[in-house]
């Protein structure tokens, strides 16, 4: 298929989309929530290097989108009228392996953590994101190619050229500092340019005719602290809570040519953690305090040093990580990316610098994940948000965003109440005598009285005009606004890292084999079926053998097209972990060949049970070596 008409800003992204020809799709897929494994089944098994050759590859990029393309991963939308940058389809394969990491996510959100989904609209209106601040400062500083019309992102193309910190300097610096560089797009000297920001929400109108102002909400997080206040009477009004949500958030990306890295409409896994302000340790810190994350701090790269392995109980407690909340979300991420499939080794948590944290962030770490054609990308974001969101929302809507913490004994607390006289302060104010009382009523005179503004007059109140008491009373608790801690995951920077992190060459008795080393419970297709001969009784219990995995929960597929090998290759490239061959044997004694994919060893298991079998190997209770 050709890629067809296309304009400037609507450009296709070749570096995603070079492929003319999209293969016909076969794979007959299933989903079933019942069969997501634990966190552990997810872990990457090791396979035999010894038997196959690991080829050293080059131009993985784009090996790994034309697989993508060719195998139903990920797709150019619209590809008929000319795709545009920033979007992406994910095919049948691409959407399953999608499903599931959003399901490994769910089994820590939702499973260890206790959190609950919640699902909040796409638009948002104009309020929420005044708030937020998105309206006045979601920008990215922009400016266009006086040569070849291209929009361009002035700070990426100052950082291409070396310049650090880019993304924070003026307008007028970054002007000056790009004049002298190249276009990326045409390669010209960009000479004066000038450089603006440019708002990255897509804005629209709520209703018809409406004058009302809607957004595509740049990140799932607002529904959770615009909900604040039903969420803590949910979780009946107790101190820490979490609500997550996964779901799509928009970004008018100014020149998205990074695939699927930067996209104008991408997938968000976000978890807000509502915790007291002043009592910051983690009930469950022990989970994770010894584990070790490796991790590059402000003074690691003020000094120029490379990340190091550090548990997470040292961390906090040598003040590098501000909190165990921090340090405990850390930990989870990390064990999360690398039980999706990311490479432990191309992981790395780097702490935000100070010019670039937002200036009411406690601490806030990136979990960025080593791209052989990107280089280090952000993939995760965690982050002590304190109550910024929450008064930000408070001041906004005038509702009350805060959380009543009573003490576990009340209090007695002494108070000074002032009682007007207004027998007295009638006479003496007369129309203002209801403001002057008021004044008093809100402060604590001297022993000489007190003065207070009244209409924009200094007012003297006498002592004679109210009496003072001191009085105790019982407080049987607080009002707090509570601090958030936000994990915030970008999946389709996940699925592309656990892509390019799985994919490998090798040459196996002489011929090369492509395969994604994809985890099973990640994997799209969980078992392929494959009939020896499309004759004498096989396909029919190859069928009977797809029936009873997929009634098992496991994603099956059946395929009876082409020699055996050719049948292995194809589901080793799209990181099938499991084939079951039915021979002639199998009409004998009931019994089938399953082939692993990372080893490429065989055993002979009973056809009996098999289901349940393939099972426990996709959640891990079983390995394959132990068959
Ligand atoms: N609520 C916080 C927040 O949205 P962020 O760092 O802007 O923080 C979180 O986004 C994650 O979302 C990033 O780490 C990244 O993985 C993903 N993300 C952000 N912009 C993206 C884009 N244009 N395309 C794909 N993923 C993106």
């Amino acid at each position: 298929m050709q890629l067809k008409r296309f304009k400037p800003g609507m450009l296709p992204d070749y570096g995603l989309f070079n492929c003319d020809r999209l293969s016909a799709v076969r794979e007959e897929v299933q989903y079933s929530l019942r069969c997501l494994p634990s966190p552990e089944s997810f872990l990457p098994r090791v396979y035999n290097r010894n038997r196959n050759t690991v080829i050293a590859m080059s131009d993985i990029y784009e090996k790994i989108m034309d697989l993508a393309k060719r195998r139903g991963f990920i797709w150019p939308t619209s590809e008929c009228y000319g795709s545009v940058a920033g979007f992406i389809d994910y095919g049948p394969l691409g959407s399953m392996m999608k499903r599931n990491i959003e399901n490994a996510w769910r089994k820590f959100y939702i499973i260890q953590e206790g959190y609950y989904e919640i699902e909040c609209p796409i638009i948002g209106q104009e309020d929420i994101f005044i708030a937020s601040g998105h309206v006045k400062g979601f920008s990215d500083k922009m400016c266009q190619c006086p040569s070849c019309r291209e929009f361009l992102r002035a700070d990426h193309i100052a950082e291409a050229h070396g310049v650090t910190g880019a993304s924070v300097l003026g307008t007028e610096d970054l002007a000056r500092l790009i004049c002298s560089l190249p276009c990326p797009a045409c390669e010209e000297v960009l000479g004066p340019v000038e450089v603006f920001n440019f708002n990255l929400m897509f804005q629209t109108a709520i209703g018809p005719g409406s004058q009302r102002r809607g957004y595509l909400r740049p990140e799932t997080a607002q529904g959770m602290f615009t909900d604040f206040q039903r969420l803590l009477r949910f979780y009946r009004d107790r101190l820490p809570f979490g609500a997550v949500q996964i779901g799509k958030s928009f970004r008018n990306e100014i020149s998205p040519r990074q695939g699927m890295i930067r996209l104008r409409e991408f997938t968000q896994a976000e978890a807000e953690i509502f915790v007291h302000p002043g009592e910051k340790d983690h009930p469950a810190f022990s989970r994770y305090e010894g584990y070790f994350v490796p991790l590059l701090s402000i003074t690691r790269q003020e000094e120029d040093l490379p990340p190091v392995n550090c548990t997470m109980g040292e961390a906090v407690r040598e003040g590098t990580i501000a909190n165990q909340y921090v340090a405990y979300y850390l930990a989870l991420t990390h064990q999360l990316l690398v039980s999706i499939g990311v490479n432990p080794d191309k992981l790395r948590f780097r702490q935000h610098l100070p010019d670039e944290r937002a200036h009411y962030a406690e601490d806030c770490w990136d979990a960025e994940v080593f791209s052989d054609r990107f280089g280090w990308v952000e993939t995760v974001g965690i982050a002590d948000r304190t109550d910024y969101d929450l008064r930000a929302h408070e001041r906004q809507s005038g509702e009350r965003f805060s959380a009543f913490i009573p003490y576990d004994i009340p209090r007695k607390e002494s108070r000074i109440r002032v009682t007007p006289d207004m027998g007295a302060l009638g006479p003496r104010f007369r129309g203002e005598a209801r403001a002057v009382a008021e004044a008093l009523c809100a402060s604590i005179p001297g022993p000489d009285g007190l003065t207070v503004t009244i209409g924009g007059k200094p007012v003297h109140i006498t002592p004679d005009l109210y009496t003072v008491k001191e009085e105790i009373s019982e407080v049987p608790g607080t009002d707090v606004v509570p601090h958030v801690i936000e994990p915030s995951y970008g999946i389709d920077r996940m699925i592309y890292a656990v892509l390019e992190h799985s994919y490998f060459e090798e040459m196996v008795d002489g011929e090369e084999r492509r395969v994604l080393r994809l985890p099973p419970g990640i994997a799209p297709v969980q078992v392929a079926v494959l009939p020896l001969m499309n004759r004498d009784g096989l396909p029919e219990i190859a069928r009977e053998i797809v029936d009873g995995a997929r009634e098992e929960g496991v994603i099956a597929e059946y395929d009876d097209s082409g020699a055996i090998g050719r049948r292995y290759r194809r589901q080793d490239e799209v990181g099938t972990p499991f084939a079951i061959t039915v021979d002639y044997e199998t009409r004998e004694d009931r019994t089938v060949t399953l082939r692993d994919r990372d080893s490429m060893r065989q055993v002979r298991v009973p056809v009996e049970g098999i289901g349940s079998l393939i099972r426990s190997l996709v959640e891990g209770r079983l390995s394959f070596a132990g068959l």
